[in-house]
């Protein structure tokens, strides 16, 4: 049975004191640590936690593979592909360790978080120290402690392999390193609820779970006051924010609060479940100062019946009524998409329907994946006759039309002048800069470094599928 668990003050201090002996253990030398990500923004918001701890530990942080002491693998299992390269990078580090017996190898994140990988782990990746799920971050110091303990042990088990389900976790007040002083991520919360058939995420991430409207506020006016200018929410499924809060607080509510402190900075939030998606919440949007007028609306299939299949809870009459809603509130709304192309039982008239939708709605851009069928979901047990190379004829049809609509909404900003935020350095000429519209487009720039961290005018002058290109005015 769920429960949620908020972790303590004296439990968050006791992993500090894990930290401290740590610090000991490796003093007598500079130690240094590699993280490395893969999947989505809530991985890599939690790299920065992971970072952070390791930062607590007393390492300095590296991305060069042959000078770390510890490489730290953050891992994804949406989709077969993603496992594949995690695995396959993982063994890869077999070379490294028999260069340097000493180097600790961890693997975090949802891949682990699934009993299956855990053995495979267990038993053949001798190369792996520590395992761990996305719910024992918090407490990374304590298992890190006891890995590196185990490691000179003469009998026993030498490794951990932790990530046991302990869901429902929710803590404050971790250490993060963040990896921009101009964009931040802001987790509001953690784990999904509603099960989309072919979806790993609900069972490696947990249950839905919130955090209080008072802390996810603090941190937002802390990171204003440190100077963030974009700063983005992120949850599985932000729009059903508060579920369960005793505050009675639901994500608009929260938008507009957040939208209330004072200052020059960008409010963006992923991702938004459709069925979740509100008239309320587009109004906030299109009233708010702060607010991108950008949404990612997950479409997945433009197909009533695969969509149910899909268990999404929405048809495709509700997500276009949904999209004329925020078009509504928002006439120069940025809109971005999903797709899943060959879900099983998928026929070419269901995806003439994804296509017809993608054709009348017109995203700015879409982000297509061919169904990868993940052990324990409904839809890996669902018959799939179609091939691989039938579903990769349809794949390149999606994403040729995609290109064609994103191509032709770029070329259209060519000769306008927008307000962007100048937000790194990209080390190519004569783009040295990238930065993004409110509404998040990309906008590669020639100009000063000095720039990083401003917002200023650019007039657009060329324009490719993905990107747009300026210069200052
Ligand atoms: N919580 C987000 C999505 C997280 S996963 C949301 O609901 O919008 C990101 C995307 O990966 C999904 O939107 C979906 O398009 C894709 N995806 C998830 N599981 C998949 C699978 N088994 N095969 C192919 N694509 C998948
Ligand atoms: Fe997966 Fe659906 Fe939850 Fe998104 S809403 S994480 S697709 S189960
Ligand atoms: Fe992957 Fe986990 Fe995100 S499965 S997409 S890293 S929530």
């Amino acid at each position: 049975m769920y429960q949620r668990r908020e972790i303590t003050t004296q439990e968050r201090l006791q992993q500090e004191q894990y930290c401290q002996k740590i610090r000991t253990l490796i003093a007598h030398r500079p130690h240094y640590a590699l993280v490395d990500t893969y999947g989505c923004q809530q991985n890599e918001s939690d790299s920065e936690i992971l970072r952070g701890w390791l930062t607590q530990c007393g390492y300095g942080l590296t991305d060069d593979e042959d000078k770390a002491d510890l490489i730290a693998v953050n891992t994804c299992a949406v989709r077969e592909h993603a496992e594949k390269r995690v695995l396959g990078n993982v063994g890869a580090l077999n070379h490294k360790k028999a260069k340097n017996p000493d180097l600790i190898v961890c693997v975090g994140g949802c891949m682990t978080q699934q009993p299956v990988m855990r053995e495979k782990i267990k038993n053949s990746y001798q190369v792996v120290d520590l395992a761990f799920g996305p719910h024992e971050l918090w407490q990374f110091p304590e298992l890190l402690l006891a890995a590196m303990e185990r490691r000179h042990r003469r009998g026993g088990k030498r490794r951990l392999i932790a990530a046991e389900p302990s869901e429902g976790v929710v803590a404050e007040g971790l250490p993060r390193q963040r990896d921009s002083a101009v964009k931040a991520w802001l987790s509001i919360m953690n784990g999904c609820d509603n099960f989309c058939s072919y979806c790993i995420v609900p069972y490696v991430r947990g249950r839905e779970r919130s955090r209080h409207p008072g802390d996810v506020i603090a941190e937002a006016k802390a990171l204003v006051a440190a100077g963030y200018k974009d700063i983005t929410l992120l949850g599985q499924n932000v729009n059903s924010y508060g579920k369960g809060l005793e505050e009675g607080v639901d994500f608009p509510d929260l938008l507009a609060e957040l939208d209330r402190i004072p200052g020059d900075y960008v409010l963006r939030f992923m991702t938004s479940h459709p069925k979740d998606a509100t008239e309320k919440l587009f109004k906030v949007m299109g009233e708010s100062e702060h607010c991108a007028h950008h949404i990612h609306l997950p479409l997945q299939s433009g197909s009533d019946r695969i969509l149910r299949e899909m268990n999404r809870h929405y048809d495709r009459a509700k997500y276009l009524e949904k999209v004329a809603a925020a078009r509504k509130y928002m006439p120069d709304l940025v809109l971005t998409t999903d797709i899943i192309v060959g879900f099983p039982g998928e026929t070419e008239a269901d995806f003439e329907d994804t296509l017809s939708l993608v054709e009348e709605v017109r995203y700015d851009a879409m982000f297509t994946f061919i169904f990868s069928p993940r052990a324990g979901t409904p839809a890996a047990a669902m018959p799939d006759p179609v091939t691989r190379a039938e579903k990769q004829v349809w794949f390149d049809r999606l994403l040729d039309l995609s290109n064609h609509i994103s191509g032709e909404k770029h070329a259209a900003y060519v000769g306008r002048t927008v307000r962007v935020l100048v937000d790194g350095e990209t080390g190519q000429s004569p783009y040295n800069l990238s930065s993004r519209t409110k509404g998040g487009r990309l906008v590669h720039l020639s100009g000063d470094t000095a720039l990083v961290g401003q917002f200023i005018d650019v007039k657009i002058t060329d324009s490719t599928t993905w990107a747009l290109y300026g210069e200052p005015v």
